[in-house]
């Protein structure tokens, strides 16, 4: 694959992303609507599981090639022209970077071209930003660079000094185009830290409030869900809604999403809604298979843990609905997304070989496939000697 394509399929990537919530939460949910009147709001979750509509518009998607079988397939680097991420300090433990990259120096050596790339700080800020997140952590130990993700840093771990953040972090690489401390890549017990640029702060009084139900999202086949990061502090038996938009809020992120777990076995299997799950992006592979399984929707039906304990004393319309299993209902919040203008660049066009006149349709369509166009003749030198001795 050209470099050229990785970047095109990184922007279509972007914009598919971003294009989800403006067409299910936007004009596309509340248009299509089937009861008006009655708008689904993270506030009764339980009548915006059964209002949600068949998302009927297909929408151009640049998936992943093959269905996501870990996190780290299902969230890619972003290779695109990043605007750089801002070095915030040198940090103590305890930091919320709780997302692993897999990313780790020690496997920089002998690289074969599959899994993670070798660690460079480049690599470990796009892989964090592909999956959506605010924050990257380079840890140090030992001389082993890895890199973590994470959406919040406490205030209190910070140093007032980088100097324990003294792991250099490439071999031979002393500056960067993008201002990133060469010299600094953690330490011992010392995380170094950078921070995405393109995120408004969090209100964390109001942030809670400005989710919408998105959908019911399918994902089984993968080795991770459609979100990112599991929330252990709400997951379990005490799981409702609100608790897990409440959490998602607290950390700034755009996404909240509850899924089941299976319980006991055979016939006596049923489904728990215990599961709440964060993030700024929603894995591209899964957002094209809910525009093309519209039915996907109305599989969200267990009760959150919460409801179940109580629901003898609760009305059917105070009910929770937690996903189900390989299901997971996702909530998006518009205030707390990536902004647009942090967005890749666009492609420009390679300036040595001018493509044909014609623009190429953005999206291949099967059903008329293009004939090939020739591409246009490299001029001839003039002089054949220069042409000789250019290759040497
Ligand atoms: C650093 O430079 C040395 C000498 O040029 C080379 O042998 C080594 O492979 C380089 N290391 C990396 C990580 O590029
Ligand atoms: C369950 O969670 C709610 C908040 O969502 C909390 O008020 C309540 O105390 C919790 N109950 C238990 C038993 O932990």
């Amino acid at each position: 694959m050209r470099f050229s394509n990785l970047i095109a399929s990184a922007i279509l990537l972007a914009t598919a992303v971003h294009a989800i919530p403006d067409a299910s939460v936007g004009s596309g949910l509340v248009a299509r609507d089937p009861m008006p009147g009655k708008k689904p709001v993270a506030k009764s979750p339980a009548a915006a599981a059964k209002a949600a509509p068949a998302a009927k518009a297909p929408v151009v998607v640049a998936v992943v090639a093959k269905m996501p079988t870990t996190p780290q397939l299902a969230f890619p680097a972003d290779n695109g022209d990043i605007k750089p991420w801002k070095y915030v300090g040198c940090y103590a433990g305890g930091v919320e970077l709780t997302y692993n990259t897999n990313m780790c120096s020690c496997q920089n050596h002998g690289w074969k071209g599959t899994g993670m790339p070798p660690f460079t700080v480049e690599k470990c800020i796009a892989t964090c930003k592909g999956a959506g997140f605010r924050y990257a952590g380079i840890k140090g130990e030992n001389g082993k660079k890895s890199c973590w993700c994470g959406s919040g840093v406490s205030d209190a771990d910070k140093l007032s000094s980088d100097s324990k953040c003294d792991v250099p972090c490439e071999d031979n690489q002393t500056s960067s185009t993008k201002g990133y401390k060469m010299n600094q890549c953690g330490g011992k017990t010392v995380w170094s830290i950078y921070k995405a640029p393109c995120f408004k702060e969090v209100d964390q009084e109001t942030a809670a409030g400005g989710y919408q139900y998105a959908g019911c999202f399918y994902y089984q086949g993968c080795g991770c869900t459609v979100l990112p990061e599991k929330q252990a502090s709400v997951s379990g038996d005490n799981l409702s809604v609100d608790s897990c938009l409440e959490a998602c809020a607290m950390k700034g992120y755009a996404y909240a999403g509850m899924t089941a777990t299976q319980q006991g076995t055979g016939k006596y299997a049923w489904w728990r809604g215990d599961q709440c799950w964060c993030g700024g992006r929603i894995s591209s592979w899964w957002i094209k298979r809910h525009q093309n399984y519209p039915g996907d929707n109305s599989k969200c039906q267990t009760l959150c843990s919460a409801t179940a304990k109580i629901k003898k004393s609760l009305s059917k319309d105070d009910y929770q609905f937690c996903g189900h299993g390989w299901h997971m209902s996702v909530y998006f919040n518009p205030d707390l997304a990536e902004s647009d203008t942090c967005l890749p660049e666009p492609v420009k066009p390679e300036p040595e070989k001018p493509q044909p006149e014609k623009p190429q349709p953005e999206k291949p369509q099967p059903e008329k496939p293009e004939p090939e166009k020739p591409e246009p003749e490299k001029p001839e030198p003039e002089n054949p000697d220069e042409a000789y001795y250019d290759e040497k």
